[in-house]
């Protein structure tokens, strides 16, 4: 029953087959050969525009990243000199170093913070915050909910080991602390607490 069936719809295909080979043959080679020739132009066509969408993207992937790899430790070392350092902030939301290592014979040691830029403390602020790194992400966070009054950092934030005020372009401020805090339990980082500003403004603080 079922092959019976099988077969005879295998016929019925055979012979359709057959006879629109049969009567079509040459229109079909013809109607193939023609639009083959267009069809042939398009794809390369698609193909180079493929490669070309796709190479931008890869471009500006690398474009992203790069100002990110220059944020950290691509950055200079800070100048460091009678236990003390002095560094920049600017209009471009960059410190002007990515690392900042303290003398071990430093039992204290200051922070200096110049703002090179002109911009308003409102819309260009930059401060010192120094934390963990892994208490980084928390202390921001709640700096932010605390407000430019606080500085944005949290009052009484035990996370945080030290700070300087938030200060706008042309201004200075610098902050103290006992070196003992990031001795150990580190790694500990240095950063702008004003809100977004710490994906580019941070870097790394250690006793060295
Ligand atoms: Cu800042």
């Amino acid at each position: 029953m079922t092959l019976k069936i099988t077969l005879a719809a295998a016929c019925a295909l055979v012979l359709a087959a057959c006879g629109n080979h049969a009567r079509s043959g040459d229109e079909a080679a013809t109607a193939a050969s023609a639009p083959a020739e267009p069809a042939a132009t398009p794809p390369p066509a698609a193909t180079t525009a493929m490669p070309a969408e796709s190479t931008p993207p890869a471009a500006s992937t690398v474009a992203a990243r790069a100002p990110a790899a220059t944020t950290d430790s691509d950055k200079p070392a800070a100048v460091v000199k009678d236990c003390a350092t002095t560094i920049e902030g600017n209009d471009a939301m960059q410190f002007n170093v990515g690392s900042i290592t303290v003398p071990a014979s430093c039992a204290k040691f200051t922070v200096n913070l110049k703002h090179a830029g002109t911009m308003p403390v409102a819309a260009m602020g930059h401060d010192v915050v120094i934390s963990k790194e892994s208490d980084m992400q928390g202390v921001l966070a709640d700096g932010m909910g605390a407000g430019a009054s606080a500085d944005y950092v949290k009052a009484g934030d035990s996370r945080v080991v030290a700070h300087t005020k938030l200060v706008g372009g042309g201004q200075s401020t610098s902050v103290s602390f006992d070196t003992s805090k990031i001795k150990t339990g580190g790694p500990y980082e240095f950063f702008c607490s004003f809100p977004g500003h710490a994906a580019m403004m941070k870097g790394s603080i250690s006793v060295g």
